[in-house]
């Protein structure tokens, strides 16, 4: 069963029990935030919750973890860039 969210607030779907990352590239999206430095784009590196490589805005909430996080219907993921793209501690 799919569920919808949005990405960058276009609507989206996805097969439900996926982490946001695993969602985000289903549906092709690679790129989860931007450098502070330079803007580089950034994606899964560690892909457990380590490096923070994968931190994006979930229901304007910034620096969650894509990797670690598990999508749920309804939700406004948004990717982060450059100085928005700080993580903050969880
Ligand atoms: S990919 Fe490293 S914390 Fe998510």
């Amino acid at each position: 069963m799919d569920i919808e969210f949005t990405l960058d607030g276009k609507a989206t779907k996805c097969p439900q029990g996926l982490t946001i990352a695993a969602a985000l590239f289903h549906v092709g999206h690679r790129t989860l935030r931007s450098s502070q430095r330079g803007n580089s784009p950034r994606s899964l590196f560690c892909g457990m919750g380590i490096c923070l490589d994968c931190v994006l805005e979930v229901d304007g909430r910034s620096g969650v973890r894509a990797c670690a996080t598990l999508l749920k219907p309804g939700m406004r993921v948004a990717t982060q860039a450059g100085a928005s793209s700080i993580a903050s501690p969880t």
